[in-house]
């Protein structure tokens, strides 16, 4: 698909998700199963010390990340976003802060900064939604100082997910999507972009074909027949990597630090 084409479908996605998003995402990362807690604290954890200092989060959405970083780290934060909706939610919520945060229009694969620029990047949960991650990468090393840290957060396959099911489930709910990539693909990615790998760790969660259709089905009017059809059509080898049930499945968040090397590295 062309790439302008896939953009105003992931715009138009995330314009109308917007009013629905923060409470869906209460139920991901904030439920029993969810994974939330853990996240934030890495990413607070990898930015300690940045205060005053300028940290970029590209795809920042409603500012569910950015809100606690202005809170705890209180770096000087830009948010950029494909979405003008998700951007006036992450403007009211970080409204406390208005003299410490920029929020823009933008889009991930052509950032409207100069280069080195920022100490640190975050890019959580919307690099499957770019179809050129290699662009977005070469644009993020560009912006960030010598040393700057890109903190990496998306789901990901299973590392053994040889037939991409994923991704098969992925497109039977949503056109937005681009691309889900192995843990260890996404490492070799960003190494071959000029960042050394310092952390990575995989956090399983439980996802419920409820919530799939609600996040992101009901927004391209599938029905529930469809995604019932693809879970019919796991191999006995995805059902056990995924531990698919007659509920719901598992998936995998990957969280990536990596710092910026030197050109002569
Ligand atoms: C799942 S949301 C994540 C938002 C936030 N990081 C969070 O964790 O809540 C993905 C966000 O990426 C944005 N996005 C998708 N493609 C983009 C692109 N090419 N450039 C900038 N933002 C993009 C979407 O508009 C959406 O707000």
């Amino acid at each position: 698909m062309e790439s302008i084409v896939h953009k105003k479908i992931v715009r138009e996605y995330y314009s109308e998700r917007a009013r629905d998003y923060d409470w869906q995402k209460v139920r991901t990362w904030k439920s029993k199963q969810g994974f939330g807690v853990e996240v934030l604290n890495e990413v607070i954890g990898a930015l300690a010390g940045l205060e005053c200092k300028p940290v970029l989060e590209v795809g920042v959405g409603s500012g569910r990340i950015g809100f606690p970083l202005l809170d705890k780290v209180k770096p000087w934060f830009v948010g950029l976003d494909l979405s003008r909706e998700m951007l006036e939610l992450a403007r009211a919520r970080m409204s406390l802060y208005k003299q410490k945060f920029d929020l823009i229009v933008g889009d991930a694969e052509h950032l409207p900064f100069s280069s080195k620029v920022f100490n640190a990047i975050i890019c959580i949960s919307t690099m499957h939604y770019l179809a050129y991650p290699e662009r977005s990468l070469t644009e993020f090393s560009q912006t960030l100082k010598e040393k700057g840290i890109l903190v990496y957060g998306d789901v990901t396959m299973h590392e053994l997910d040889n037939r991409g099911f994923l991704d098969a489930l992925e497109r039977t709910l949503s056109q937005a999507h681009a691309k889900y990539h192995k843990p260890s693909e996404m490492k070799k990615l960003l190494e071959n972009h000029r960042f050394r790998v310092s952390k990575m760790k995989v956090i399983p969660y439980r996802k419920s074909y409820f919530s799939l259709m609600e996040d992101k089905g009901k927004y391209f009017n599938v029905k529930p027949e469809a995604l019932h059809k693809c879970i019919q059509g796991t191999t006995i080898d995805e059902r056990k990597l995924y531990a698919i049930n007659s509920n719901g499945l598992t998936l995998f968040y990957t969280l990536i630090m990596a710092l910026k090397q030197n050109k002569s590295k």
